[in-house]
Order: C-alpha cells, then sequence, then structure tokens
C-alpha cells in the first residue's frame, strides 16, 4: 500500500473529503457518548479507541500552538497510539542534520510525522524522502487540517455544504488558501474579500477555481469587504499578521482595517450567518468582541472539532 500524506487539502479526494468529515461526526457523537457525567472521556466505549494500538506518531512544531498541538496528541492518545513529542530544538535538525536524512532515520521509528513549519517545501522534502504519512499541521502556505474542523462545524449547522456561501475576510493566508480548496472541494461558494496585495496565491484561486467547477461551487475574490459578505451563510475570518510577519504588523493593521468582521460586515451577510475564526483571535483587529463573542459565533466548537476531524484523518490515512 503507498502511503498518504496530507499536505493540502486536495490530497484527498472529493469523495475522501467527505468520508473523513463523516467519520468526525461519528467519532464526535461516540466521543459524547462516552463521556460520563463530570466531563470524563472513558476511551473504551469510544467506538476506535484501539484502531491505532501499537503505533506511534511524531509530532514537530516549529511555531507555537496550542489548538493542533493538544488536539492531536490528545486524538492520538484516543485512539490508542502514542504521539512522540519532538521540539525541534532538541533534533539534530537544529544543528543541521538534513530534512531528507531525518526523513528517513524517523520513518524507521514512527507511523506518521504531524509537522508544523514555516516553508510548505519543507514538508514536501520531509514526506518524499521519508516512507511514512506526513501531516501538515500548519505552513505558511496552507492550514489543511484546520479546513477539515471548519467544514465539520459549517456542516454540523447549514446540512448540506453545496451552494452555501462562504466569506473569509482579511488576509490571504495560509488559512484562507485551504479554505479555498475545501470549500471548492465541497461545493461551496468560495468568496475572498481581502485588500490589493493580500489576495490568496493566484495558483489556489486558479486551481479552486477548476475544482469548483466539476462540484457546483463557486471561487470569488473582490477587494469589497461588504461585496465578498453579502449574503454569506458563514463568515470567516483570522489574524492580520501571520506568524512569523510580527515586523509587517503595523503595515497590515492600517490595510486590513476595512476588512474587520464587526456589525456592517455582519449585517451585509445573511442574518443567521455563522461566525467562524480558526483561533488565536485578536478582538478589536480582525473581528469585534461582539461578533466574536455574539450569538452567531461557533468559534470555540470549531476549536473542539480540530479533536474530531484529525481523529477522522488518523484514521483515514493509517488505517
Ligand atoms: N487554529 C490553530 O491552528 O491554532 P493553534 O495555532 O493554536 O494550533
Ligand atoms: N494564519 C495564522 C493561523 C494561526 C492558526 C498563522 O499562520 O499564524
Amino acid at each position: 500500500m503507498t502511503k498518504r500524506d496530507y499536505l493540502t487539502v486536495d490530497a484527498l479526494s472529493v469523495e475522501e473529503l467527505a468520508k473523513v468529515l463523516d467519520l468526525a461526526d461519528e467519532l464526535k457523537v461516540n466521543r459524547q457518548r462516552s463521556t460520563d457525567g463530570t466531563g470524563r472521556h472513558r476511551p473504551s466505549t469510544g467506538g476506535h479507541g484501539s484502531d491505532l494500538q501499537g503505533l506511534s506518531i511524531g509530532m514537530i512544531f516549529e511555531k507555537p500552538s496550542t489548538r493542533t498541538r493538544v488536539s492531536f496528541e490528545v486524538g492520538i492518545s484516543e485512539l490508542g497510539a502514542k504521539a512522540v513529542v519532538l521540539s525541534a530544538g532538541e533534533l539534530q535538525l537544529g544543528r543541521g542534520e538534513t530534512v531528507e536524512d531525518t526523513a528517513r532515520v524517523l520513518s524507521g521509528y514512527l507511523h506518521a510525522l504531524v509537522v508544523r513549519t514555516f516553508a510548505q517545501s519543507r514538508l514536501e522534502t520531509l514526506a518524499s524522502a521519508g516512507s511514512i504519512p506526513v501531516i501538515n499541521a500548519l505552513s505558511d502556505f496552507s492550514h489543511p487540517c484546520q479546513a477539515l474542523a471548519d467544514l465539520q462545524t459549517i456542516r454540523e449547522h447549514k446540512g448540506d455544504l453545496h451552494e452555501l456561501k462562504l466569506s473569509y475576510l482579511g488576509d490571504g493566508n495560509n488559512v484562507a488558501h485551504s479554505l479555498l480548496e475545501a470549500g471548492a472541494m465541497a461545493g461551496m461558494h468560495v468568496a475572498v474579500g481581502t485588500p490589493a496585495g493580500y489576495e490568496p496565491d493566484p495558483q489556489v484561486v486558479r486551481q479552486a477555481t477548476d475544482v469548483a467547477a466539476r462540484t457546483g461551487g463557486r471561487i470569488t475574490v473582490t477587494n469589497d469587504p461588504l461585496e465578498a459578505a453579502r449574503d454569506a451563510d458563514a463568515v470567516y475570518t483570522d489574524v492580520w499578521t501571520s506568524m512569523g510577519q510580527e515586523s509587517e504588523n503595523h503595515a497590515r493593521t492600517q490595510v486590513l482595517g476595512p476588512f474587520q468582521v464587526g456589525a456592517s460586515v455582519m449585517q451585509a451577510a445573511k442574518s443567521d450567518a455563522l461566525v467562524l475564526h480558526c483561533l488565536p483571535a485578536h478582538r478589536g483587529e480582525e473581528i469585534t468582541p461582539e461578533v466574536m463573542d455574539g450569538p452567531n459565533s461557533v468559534v470555540f466548537e470549531q476549536a473542539a472539532n480540530r479533536l474530531h476531524s484529525q481523529k477522522a484523518l488518523l484514521l483515514f490515512l493509517l488505517t
């Protein structure tokens, strides 16, 4: 069997993506059923509690993380596998051992590798030099694990994703790229609103547009925030300054101001539009506190769904 990596959402086929989302829902229900009154989880009744028994999954995070890191570590343990958390600074990688050699060595011990790093090309090198599945836990280019939880959350609230309008406002970044891919595969209308110069990668937009043509979806990119948000079923935003871009913070705050998700954006969207954010959020910058903590916000459910959707991904890739 050839190994499967998950470096971008389109590593999955349209059908596989739907399958992973269905499995994520199933895992969520199983986990809720197996949680006792005190909130404690009893994995033995979870249904998939030993599916990955005996496997060891490495985790390398070269950038900070709360959600991705903890949800993977917990998810791996709930599936019966062992998470081997490796800090980049402790590996010989930090002293100049090549990515290729690291991948080959780790492939001799581990059964998969979850990696958060800067360049997407580093993930590609790890994946091609090693013989175990590599999962992208965020790069500067994409955040495909996030997009699984995003679609799971929207589907839970809105049902069938086909033709729903998902509006992403702000920086055309890694999170936007993965949403474009995932939304196109799910047949959604993904409308991206960014300032000029902050649009998503044109190749990602082209590819998503091609995919949407097959799935009944649609991709639009505009520099007008209200046009992007008009009649949206879900409004999504992310930080204006991603990890690694801190020196641009001041300039970004000026330019991205009009793309803040606040009252006027929400007025343009449907009245029952969901509010999503991958988190961490900066209230008062990309989103107002009223919207972030308002009745339409599902951001904490979205964060919780990282666990279920990543468990589904692990089962899909490793069983
Ligand atoms: N959304 C997300 O990936 O959060 P972390 O950076 O905390 O993992
Ligand atoms: N775009 C953000 C996402 C954080 C989860 C970043 O890369 O920092």
